[in-house]
C-alpha cells in the first residue's frame, strides 16, 4: 500500500482553494489515497459548515478539533494533533494551502517528520511582517518542497529567496476555479431580493484583519466611515466573528449598527456572498481572497490596507489599495461612482483549471523517488 497524501484545511479561505484540487485528484488520484484533514481552526456554522455545503466539499476524513486560541496556543495545538496523525498515517506528502496558522503548523510538523510538503498558493508576499499571515507564508515557504504558485510575482519572490526553479509550478489560482464553478448557481440566489438591493446599487464590505479591527480607535473610525458611505448607497456588511467580538467591546451590537441602509449580517454562505460580490457597485475589504475574486469578476475593489500580498490584483485587476486611513475611503468610493473604477483584466492562469494543473504537478512530484520518504 502506497503512503497516503494528507490535504490540510483549517480556515474559511482554505476551503475554496482546496476544493478544486481535491475534485481533480478524485478524478485521477494517481494511485494514491487522498485524505482531507480539517484542523478545526474555523468551526462555526457560518465560517465552516455553510461554506462546505455551498462548495459541495466532502466531509473531512480526519478532524483535529483544535478551535480558537492565541497564535501560540492554536499553532501548538494543531502541531500536537497533526504530529500524532503523521506518525499514524505515515503520509507520502502533505499539501497545505494559503497562509493561516493551520498552514504553518502542519508544514512544520511534516518537515520535521521528513514528509515532503506541497504549498498551494506559495510565494505570495506583502513584505509586512506585522501581518501574522506574512510570517506564516515565509516559514511555510522555507520548508516547502513543491511550490504551487498563482501568479508570476509569486514565482519571482520564491526565486529571489533562493528556491530552485524546478520546484516551482505556476498552476494559477484555485480560488478562481471555485468562482467559475459556482457563479451560475450564485446568480440564481435570491439574496439581492431578500436584502432589498439592486444589481450595482449597493456596496459590499468585509473587515477582519487584526490591523483594522483589533485597534479600537481605528475600528471606531471605520464604523463612522461606514455610516458616511451608507448615505451614498446601502452597505451590506457580513461581520466576521473576530470583528463582531471587537465591535462588542466598543459597545456596538449588530442592532445598534444596523439602519435601513446598513445591513449588518452574520458571515454569509459562499453562494450568497459570491452573488453579492458579483452584483455590488464596489467592494470594500481587507480580505486576501476577496481582492482576487473581485478581480476575477471585474468588480472594483477598494482594499483598506497599506500593502497587499496579491499585487497582481492592483497591477492587472480591479483592486485599489486605499491605505489604512479610514478617511481615504469616501473619496475613493466617489471616484468609483464617478466612473473611475478600474475595469481591469483577469490574470493569466485564473481560468478555472488551476486545480487540474495542481493535481498534475502533485502526481508528477509523487512519481519521483525520494530517499528516506514514505512511499
Ligand atoms: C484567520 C486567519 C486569517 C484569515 C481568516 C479568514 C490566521 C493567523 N488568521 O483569522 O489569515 O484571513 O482566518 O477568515 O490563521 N471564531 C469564531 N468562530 C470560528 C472561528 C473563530 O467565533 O469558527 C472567533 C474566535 O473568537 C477567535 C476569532 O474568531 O478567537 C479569531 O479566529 P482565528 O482563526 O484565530 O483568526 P481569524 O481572525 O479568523
Ligand atoms: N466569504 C464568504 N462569506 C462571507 C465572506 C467571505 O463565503 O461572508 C468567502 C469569500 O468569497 C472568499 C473567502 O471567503 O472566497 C475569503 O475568506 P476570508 O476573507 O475569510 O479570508 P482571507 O482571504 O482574507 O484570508
Amino acid at each position: 500500500m502506497t503512503a497516503p497524501v494528507l490535504h490540510v484545511v483549517g480556515a474559511r479561505p482554505n476551503f475554496m482553494k482546496m476544493a478544486p484540487l481535491l475534485e481533480a485528484l478524485a478524478r485521477d488520484p494517481g494511485g494514491r489515497e487522498h485524505l482531507l484533514v480539517h484542523t478545526g481552526q474555523h468551526y462555526d456554522e457560518h465560517l465552516n459548515d455553510a461554506i462546505f455545503r455551498d462548495l459541495g466539499l466532502r466531509a473531512p476524513d480526519v478532524h483535529l478539533g483544535v478551535g480558537s486560541g492565541s497564535h501560540a496556543e492554536q499553532t501548538a495545538r494543531v502541531m500536537l494533533a497533526f504530529e500524532r496523525l503523521v506518525a499514524e498515517r505515515r503520509p507520502g506528502l502533505v499539501v497545505v494551502a494559503g497562509d493561516v496558522n493551520s498552514t504553518l503548523s502542519c508544514c512544520v510538523v511534516a518537515a520535521k517528520a521528513c514528509v515532503p510538503v506541497a504549498h498551494l498558493e506559495a510565494g505570495l508576499r506583502s513584505r509586512d511582517r506585522t501581518m501574522p499571515e506574512e510570517v506564516n507564508r515565509i516559514v511555510t515557504d522555507r520548508l516547502t518542497d513543491l511550490f504551487l504558485t498563482p501568479s508570476p510575482d509569486a514565482d519571482a519572490n520564491l526565486l529571489a529567496e533562493g528556491v530552485a526553479p524546478s520546484a516551482i509550478v505556476r498552476v494559477g489560482n484555485c480560488m478562481i476555479d471555485s468562482v467559475q464553478k459556482h457563479l451560475p448557481a450564485a446568480r440564481q440566489s435570491p439574496v439581492l431580493a431578500r436584502l432589498g438591493v439592486e444589481r450595482r446599487g449597493f456596496f459590499l464590505l468585509t473587515l477582519h484583519r487584526p490591523s483594522n479591527v483589533d485597534e479600537p480607535e481605528r475600528l471606531a473610525r471605520l464604523v463612522e466611515t461606514l455610516c458616511e458611505l451608507a448615505r451614498r448607497a446601502p452597505v451590506i456588511f457580513p461581520v466576521h466573528p473576530r470583528t463582531r467580538a471587537r465591535l462588542a467591546s466598543l459597545g456596538l451590537s449588530f442592532e445598534s449598527l444596523a439602519t435601513a441602509r446598513v445591513h449588518v449580517l452574520e458571515p454569509l454562505g459562499y453562494l450568497e456572498f459570491l452573488a453579492l460580490e458579483d452584483a455590488a457597485s464596489l467592494v470594500i475589504t481587507d480580505s486576501g481572497g476577496v481582492q482576487e475574486e473581485t478581480t476575477a469578476l471585474g468588480v472594483p475593489c477598494l482594499t483598506v490596507r497599506d500593502n497587499t500580498e496579491r499585487p497582481i490584483t492592483v497591477e492587472v485587476g480591479t483592486n485599489t489599495l486605499v491605505g489604512s486611513e479610514p478617511s481615504a475611503l469616501p473619496p475613493a468610493v466617489d471616484a468609483v461612482l464617478a466612473g473611475h473604477g478600474k475595469r481591469g483584466q483577469v490574470p493569466e492562469g485564473w481560468d478555472g483549471h488551476a486545480g487540474e494543473r495542481a493535481a498534475a504537478a502533485i502526481r508528477t512530484f509523487l512519481e519521483i523517488p525520494r530517499p528516506g520518504a514514505a512511499r
